[in-house]
């Protein structure tokens, strides 16, 4: 989707990402090393983590993967009408560093951009549609909501900036125990307070609309999280910010990112289901007791346990999401915390649009909007509905007007009936369903994440997905828990939980 916004300032970090990386050599090794870490999951959290274990840890750890599923999770594609398209996470934002660099790094690329043109449907009728010219869309959006939407930008970047911090931290090897703690040095304060109230609050506070709030900002919290204003307040920045220009997508499907990671750190994926992991003492050699992770796990021929030094746990400890039991730990490990994951459907639809469903009288060969969001309204059963393109843009592709057979992509919180289906398409021939629980439910009073650290050298990956669920605070998370890990492990204290880093590393750049 693309909003008139002012232009991201420059790209001061970027250099920075190119000053090379943090020397292994430079580490010193107090211990031996870790023989082998496992990670389980094999998403964009967990196949980042075995990249970044192996450029902490170097080629003599061995790292296996455990994935009972598809390699990229919730990054999936399906194919319809001879074409692939994405089916879970598809936007990426210009400033997710990880992301791009990963794409760089595997010899990916971005694919061809196409532009967007975004409409806001309130249950009957679109209530404003992007026009092709920029200057027209600003008078528009100025006569309607003053400067509220000048404003909605600064304030997003405001948080932006902070949010860079994070890369440069990570740059110089600084790592965190927690997600708060983590928040708090990107943000200070501010980044927890945000956590603590809701989007409509925080940003009532700041003067914004409620005309503003149901008529924008409530239809892009909808397409993102498929949920209201009442999110808190830092992943509804992180998704306001994800309404901006200049997002992008993996040329040939986001998961590609995934299988890449995982092939070149040379990690063995493991085509199974985790069950349970347990705390375990052995006698070692030298007549001295070694402490193991018992990582027991079901594949096609049968139940099998390994052994592990370090693990990584990178799907989320939630009902419905998986089933992984602990033992032997004291205090002990719950199989699920706190809180629920949000459904969200996807449907896939290749057929004709009802342009009647919309309430337009507008021609369908004129009707070239791609992303339809909706107001928080009763009537309305769909969170959003977009034209969507492959997954690899092919030679000589026109995105055709909504006169034309093409692929919608559907979100709403129910699989669509039949007859819903009927009233928003005049005919299609294929469809396609996936039901995701896919991301938290973000409700208030603020719940306190999980933890990072589960256990002395057992980490939790998406714990950080209760400040935000995307596909970089997975990557984000991936570095910090392989940096963590190598600190813990050589008891580097010194780059663990430093306050104040925003200040120090100042001069640095
Ligand atoms: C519909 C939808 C739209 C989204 N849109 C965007 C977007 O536009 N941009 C964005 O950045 N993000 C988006 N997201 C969020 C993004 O997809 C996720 O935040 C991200 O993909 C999470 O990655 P992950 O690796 O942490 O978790 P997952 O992708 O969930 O990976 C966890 C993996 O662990 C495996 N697993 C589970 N249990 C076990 C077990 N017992 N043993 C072994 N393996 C196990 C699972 O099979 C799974 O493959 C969207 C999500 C959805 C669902
Ligand atoms: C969060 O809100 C609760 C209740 O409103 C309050 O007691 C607590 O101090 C707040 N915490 C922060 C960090 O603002
Ligand atoms: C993994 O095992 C759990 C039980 O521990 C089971 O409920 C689940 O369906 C299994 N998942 C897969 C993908 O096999
Ligand atoms: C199109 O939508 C209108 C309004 O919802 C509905 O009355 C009509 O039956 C639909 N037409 C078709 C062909 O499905």
């Amino acid at each position: 989707m693309q909003l008139p916004v002012l232009t991201l300032r420059s790209l001061l970090v970027l250099g920075l990402w190119n000053s090379g990386r943090r020397s292994l050599a430079s580490a010193p090794e107090l211990r031996h090393p870790p023989q082998k870490i496992a990670v389980i999951g094999a998403g964009i959290g967990g196949t980042a983590a075995a990249h970044y274990l192996r450029q902490e840890f170097g080629d003599g750890v061995k790292i296996d993967v455990f994935e009972p599923g598809a390699v990229g999770g919730r990054l999936a594609t399906v194919k319809m009408a001879g074409h692939e398209y994405e089916m879970g996470g598809s936007v990426i934002h210009p400033l997710n560093l990880h992301m791009k660099h990963f794409v760089e790094r595997l010899g990916l690329s971005p694919k061809q951009d196409i532009p967007s043109k975004m409409a806001i449907f309130d249950g009957n009728e679109i209530m404003f549609e992007e026009s092709d010219w920029f200057i027209v869309n600003f008078f528009r959006l100025l006569w309607r909501y003053g400067f509220n939407f000048l404003r909605m930008q600064m304030w997003v970047e405001g948080i932006l900036d902070k949010f860079m911090r994070i890369y440069q931290y990570q740059q110089y090897g600084y790592s965190f125990s927690s997600v708060d703690k983590l928040l708090h040095a990107m943000g200070g304060e501010s980044f927890i307070t945000l956590m603590n109230q809701t989007l409509e609050e925080a940003m009532m506070k700041e003067g914004f609309s409620q005309t503003f709030l149901n008529d924008i900002v409530a239809p892009i919290t909808r397409v993102n999280y498929g949920q209201s204003v009442r999110i808190h307040g830092f992943v509804g920045a992180v998704s306001l910010a994800g309404a901006g220009s200049g997002l992008w997508s993996v040329d040939g499907g986001n998961n590609k990112v995934c299988a890449g990671l995982l092939y070149h750190s040379k990690s063995e994926l493991i085509s199974a289901n985790v069950t349970s992991i347990s705390f375990t003492l052995r006698p070692s050699k030298k007549g001295t007791t070694n402490s193991f992770y018992e990582v027991n796990y079901v594949d096609e021929s049968g139940s099998a346990h390994s052994l592990y030094d370090i693990v990584v746990i990178a799907t989320p400890l939630h009902e419905g999401k998986s089933d992984i039991t602990f033992s032997g730990f004291s205090p002990p490990i719950p199989s699920h915390y706190p809180g629920r994951y949000q459904q969200t459907v996807a449907t896939m639809v290749h057929g004709l649009l009802n342009m009647s469903y919309l309430g337009t009288t507008e021609p369908a060969s004129d009707f070239t909007v791609t992303d339809i969001l909706t107001t928080d309204s009763k009537g309305s059963f769909i969170n959003s509905l977009s034209a969507v393109d492959p997954v690899h843009i092919p030679d000589g592709y026109k995105r055709p007007p909504a006169s034309q057979p093409k692929v919608w992509k559907v979100f709403s919180p129910q699989p669509l009936t039949q007859q819903q289906l009927q009233n928003m398409f005049v005919s299609w021939d294929s469809t396609s369903e996936a039901r995701w629980l896919a991301y938290p439910v973000y409700r208030l009073p603020y719940r306190k994440s999980p933890p990072f650290i589960l256990h002395d050298r057992l980490y939790y990956l998406n714990a950080v997905e209760w400040a935000a669920s995307a596909m970089e605070m997975s990557a984000i998370s991936a570095r910090n828990l392989a940096l963590l890990a190598h600190h813990r492990w050589h008891q580097q204290a010194g780059k663990i939980d430093q306050e104040d880093l925003h200040t120090r590393l100042r001069g640095e750049l």
